[in-house]
Parts: structure tokens; sequence; C-alpha cells
């Protein structure tokens, strides 16, 4: 297997130099993409030097390096895991055919599709994420956020590489449309809703790594699964980098519920934001916006085209080898649809459901994370508990979008809606005591006063070591 040349100017596992038209296109494509970096990327800390891990082998075990990087300068290239050349389409009517290692004439727009609405939330993230180093709850923290920036940055280079190499003229198209669409910009947005979410305070980037970038890891396994190799391959070596993102949220939240918890404890019957921290209901809040938001992200419940797409054998569901058979032409999944204002249930013919079975697992994983939260509060004696509002909660896309629905996913007017909004997502005022909050706490060793420190530091250092160097 070849290992990753780092004497290249685009360092990359895919001998990137025997195929110099790519070559190039990509080295044209790089200070375009520096150029983003440097214009909407975490600009104010260009020349600050932040331990990071980097890339330098696709094997599981020790594939990162550790040191001091100043971001414009991180080495991001293209890794893939080994082919295998034995693989074969795992799902779909192309079931047991070879994986295509370029791609299949009829299925390239679909294919194209899919690789630019996954490619475009990669850059969206890091431009959400752009000013959160100002108010870094902690040194520790501050390089954990730019991590999480650099390697999203790195998924970009990972998914532009599939679009240059196999899609000819378009995917060039594309790998440029991906530098110019912005978070947030009305006249030229991100693709998906929730990357034009505001993401300015610590709490929301907590939130949006444990529940949007785990949306990224369904939506990454699906791909893995792809009969065509190449996207595959890279997904998968993606999904190593993913879970980093995810273990930033989780344990960021959890950090926030303890802090919230012992002061509770210190302080009992008391507001906890008198003393700087948040309010238990208030994380819960946060959690049903961002949980509602990506929930959004799987798309319609009935799809033709995620039935296309697994027929294909483009996208597959998560672990596609934990399921019996892999056409999915039998069986159905009972679904609440809601249409002309009532809930109907309804049974769908499995491919049409795609999107509900992988939205179905990543349900089901997010309650892992607030079983975890709510082992935090069971430890410190604290007796809330955590919750994930319904599915159809707070929805924009798909049938829910239609009506109201409360916490438990009952259909329920619009007044009653507004009046319960406020105890079910972010009021005015919750936003403006966590931005109230927001002051950056970047002395070594020292973390602001909403949030507990870590247990521990990163590659087995000290929790108060200079993650950062500021001074620099
Ligand atoms: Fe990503
Ligand atoms: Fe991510």
């Amino acid at each position: 297997m070849p290992g990753i040349d780092y004497s290249q100017k685009i360092p990359n596992n895919v001998d990137l130099s025997s195929d110099k038209r790519l070559q190039r296109a990509l080295e044209e494509w790089q200070p375009n993409y520096l150029e983003w970096w440097k214009s909407v990327g975490p600009t104010d800390f260009n020349s600050t030097e932040i331990y990071l891990r980097t890339a330098i082998s696709v094997d599981s075990d020790g594939w990162a390096h550790f040191g001091y990087v100043k971001m414009p300068d991180y080495r991001w290239g293209i890794f893939l895991e080994p082919r295998d050349a034995s693989r074969v389409v795992p799902f779909g009517d192309h079931l047991g055919e070879p994986a295509w290692q370029q791609v299949p004439g009829e299925y390239r727009n679909w294919l194209r599709r899919l690789i630019v609405t996954q490619a475009d939330t990669e850059p969206a993230s890091v431009e959400q994420q752009r000013l959160l180093g100002h108010t870094a709850p902690s040194l520790y923290d501050m390089r954990n956020l730019f991590q999480v920036n650099v390697e999203e940055g790195r998924h970009l280079w990972a998914m532009v590489y599939i679009l240059q190499s196999y899609f000819g003229r378009d995917g060039r198209e594309e790998a440029e449309e991906l530098l110019q669409r912005r978070s947030g910009n009305p006249d030229h947005p991100r693709i998906l809703g929730t990357f034009n979410e505001p993401c300015t305070d610590w709490l929301s980037f907590f939130c949006f790594t444990m529940f949007t970038d785990r949306d990224g890891k369904f939506q990454l396994l699906a791909l893995a699964e792809s009969g065509f190799d190449p996207l595959a391959r890279t997904c998968r070596f993606m999904l190593t980098e993913e879970a980093h993102h995810m273990f930033v949220g989780q344990t960021g939240v959890g950090r926030v519920i303890e802090r919230t918890c012992s002061v509770m404890k210190q302080h009992p019957g008391k507001d906890p934001a008198q003393y700087g921290a948040f309010p238990l209901e208030l994380i819960q809040r946060y959690i049903n916006f961002w949980y509602s938001s990506s929930t959004d992200l799987y798309g319609s419940e009935v799809s033709s085209n995620s039935a296309n797409f697994f027929a294909a054998g483009l996208k597959g569901r998560a672990y596609e080898d934990r399921y019996d058979e892999h056409k999915a032409l039998e069986g159905a999944l009972k679904i609440e649809r809601f249409l002309e204002g009532k809930l109907v249930s309804e049974e769908v013919a499995m491919r049409n459901a795609m999107n509900e079975v992988l939205r179905g697992e990543y349900l089901t994983d997010c309650q892992k994370g607030i079983d975890y939260w709510n082992r935090v509060c069971e430890k410190q004696g604290i007796e809330f508990r955590f919750k994930l509002p319904h599915r159809r909660f707070h929805r924009k896309i798909g049938d829910y979008a239609a009506g109201k629905f409360d916490y438990e996913g009952q259909p329920i007017s619009e007044a009653q809606w507004n009046a319960k909004v406020g105890e079910w997502l972010p009021t005015e005022k919750d936003r403006a005591f966590v931005q109230s909050l927001m002051k950056p706490c970047l002395e070594r060793g020292k973390t602001a006063s909403w949030i507990a420190p870590p247990p521990k530091g990163v590659n087995n250092l000290a929790v108060d070591y200079e993650y950062v160097k500021l001074g620099a």
C-alpha cells in the first residue's frame, strides 16, 4: 500500500504525480482553496502556532503525527483507504458486480450530486465556526476547534479530488463553486439548511459537532458503501477523522453540564445563571435546536431519489453488511406520514424509505450521547435528565415541515406552538445570555466559568499544555 507522500506539493497516497493532468488541475485549485481559507476560515489565527494532528498513514493505528503548525501551512492532502481489488458492489441492482473504478456513465449526474452535496458541508462548517477562536473557553478547546476546522478543510480536499479526478470539466467547475458558496449568504448559500445556521457561540459549536458532525458520520457511512470504489475509499478515511469531531461535541456538552451540576450543588435552589453557568433547561433547548435541524439533513421520509441512489448502488445503508439481504426489493417500512394535516400510517417500499432508515440509525446514535450526558447528571446527584425531542418536532424538510408538532410528536396548532416554543427552542434571552458568557479564557490551564476543565489533555499531554501559542 502506498504511504502518504509528503514531498509533493499536495500530500497524497494516490500516486498523484503519475497523472500530470489531474495534478495540474489540483495544483491550480490549491491557491484558490488557500485564498478561501484565508478569507473566510479562522483568519485571525493564521499566524498562530497550534498543536495539531496530521495524517501520516491511512493505517488504523498510528495514522497521525502531532506537532505545532500554523493553519495555512497545514498539509491538506488526498488520503484514500487502500484498494481491495476483490471488492464488489455491496447492494442494489448491481449487487455482486465488481466495484466501479470509473464513474458509470448512466449514473454520472446522480453521483456528482451526491458528492457535491457532501462536499459543500465541509467548507460550510469552517465558515460557520470562523470567529469562535476569539471566545474559546480554554487553549485546549481552541486547539480542538482548529483541529476540526483543518480536518473539514481536508474533507473538502477529499471530495474535490473525486470531482476533479473523475468528473472532468464539470468536476472542475463544481470544485470552484464549492469555494464560492457561503454559509448564511442569502444570495449564494450553502446547499443544506443546517449549514447556513449561525454557529457563533461555543454551546452551539458543541451541539453542532455532536449532532451535525454525527449526520456527517452517517452520510459518510452510507457513501462508504458506494459501488463507486474511489468514493467508498475516500469516505472510509474521512470517517476516522470524523470520530474526533463527535468526541469534541459529546464531551464538550458533557463538560458544560458537569459545570452547571456542580454550581447547582454548591448553590441549591439558585439559578446557575447567577453563577456564570448555563441552566440545564437552556442546554436542553440548544440540544433541541441542533438535533432537530440536523435531523432534516436526511431529507424527505419518502424519497424516489433515495430509491434511485440505492438501486444504482451509489448510496447504501450505514453498515450494509449487518443486513441479511442487500437488494431491499421486498419489505416495507411503516412510516407515520403527515398528509393533509393528519398523521397516517403508511407502509413504504423499503427503497423509497432509505432516508428514513438512515435517519433512524442516526437517532439511535444520538440517544447514546443523551445517555452519556444523563450519566454526568447522575454522577453529580442532579435529578434533571436530558431527552431528544420526537423526530417530528421542529422540522423544515419532509412531511412534518407542513405542520407543527409538540415535543412528543403530536400535531398541534400554530397558537399552541407559539405558546410553547420558548420552552422548547432557544429564546432571544437565552442567546443573549449565552453570548454574554462568551469571553475568551486563554491562560494556560485555565477554563471559562461555564464549562468544566477537560479530564485529560490531547495526545496524552497535560491539560495545561500550551496547545495554542498565542504569543507566536
Ligand atoms: Fe467533514
Ligand atoms: Fe466533521
